[in-house]
């Protein structure tokens, strides 16, 4: 009797363990690539910045945001797990070379500057430059900025084209860890103008009335910018996620994701020429 208590125990735990083994590992789709024997899927771990609102911000502690819903599509699409980690803008770049983090997703523009060091996914979002101003500002073009304090996140596109404007090393160019706070710098009058990607700008100024703030646009001087994930130099991960994105864009989810956030449709082919 004994002995086919045992026997019925072991069958329980192969049952329970086998039923473990088929389990996905956190997120809900059953698509099996990418998964090891047992079924379960490998992680990545991806790097940004949660402080670029309506991309990646953070909601009760939460990342959120269109590069956060963007790449789960992408993700169930590839058939990976992942996890997002907040790792900060100037120290995205050295994790994403030293592999601490798998690729970095953080509306980041695709530089021939950055080309040098890194790998980018095909384009997944058209961006520009844009001058936020307090209302009223008598600035009204890029060469406005002249003479007056700029605020810039430090390391990003809106500080190589002030740069470019102002001269590399003029002290007016004030660098900002986040675009959040060289907006609240704006708030507090530390600086005239902030120059960032126009999603952002036009969010938070519809966003916050009271604040009185109000975008210019330069299509002269500010160029079009497209976003990519950025990958460490060689990484296999290129082709493959390129591949789920570009069935992401074809399949109608990107324009679904895409119209959630901005409300009107994507031009899906823009974003391939
Ligand atoms: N698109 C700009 C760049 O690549 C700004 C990106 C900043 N992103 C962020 N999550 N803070 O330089």
């Amino acid at each position: 009797k004994m002995k086919g208590k045992f026997l019925f125990g072991f069958a329980i735990l192969f049952v329970i363990g086998f039923l473990s083994a088929c389990g996905t590992g956190g997120d809900n789709n059953d698509d099996s690539q990418n998964a090891d024997g047992n079924g379960q899927k490998e992680t990545l771990i991806i790097g940004t910045d949660a402080a670029f609102a309506p991309f990646e911000y953070l909601d009760k502690g939460e990342i959120v945001g269109f590069d956060v819903d963007f790449i789960d599509a992408v993700m169930t699409e590839a058939g990976y797990d992942y996890e997002i980690k907040n790792v900060g803008w100037d120290p995205l770049f050295p994790s994403v070379e030293n592999g601490d983090v798998d690729f970095g997703l953080s509306a980041i523009s695709i530089t021939d500057d950055r080309m040098e060091t890194y790998d980018f996914s095909v384009p997944y979002f058209e961006s520009r430059l844009l001058i936020m101003v307090p209302e009223g500002s008598n600035i009204q073009s890029a060469e406005d900025l002249e003479g007056k304090l700029v605020g810039v996140q430090n390391g990003t596109t809106g500080q190589t084209a002030v740069e470019k404007i102002l001269g590399e090393n003029n002290e007016n160019i004030k660098k900002y860890e986040t675009t959040a706070v060289a907006i609240m710098a704006m708030q507090n009058g530390d600086v005239e103008a902030v120059v960032t990607d126009n999603t952002v700008a036009e969010e938070y100024v519809s966003n916050n009335p009271n604040e009185k703030f109000e975008v210019i646009e330069d299509p002269e001087n500010f160029a079009p910018e497209y976003y990519g994930l950025m990958f460490k130099k060689g990484s296999d991960l290129k082709a493959e996620l390129d591949e789920a994105i570009n069935a992401v864009l074809d399949s109608g989810k990107y324009a679904e994701i895409y119209e959630e956030y901005f409300g009107y449709e994507p031009d899906v082919e823009a974003l391939k020429e």
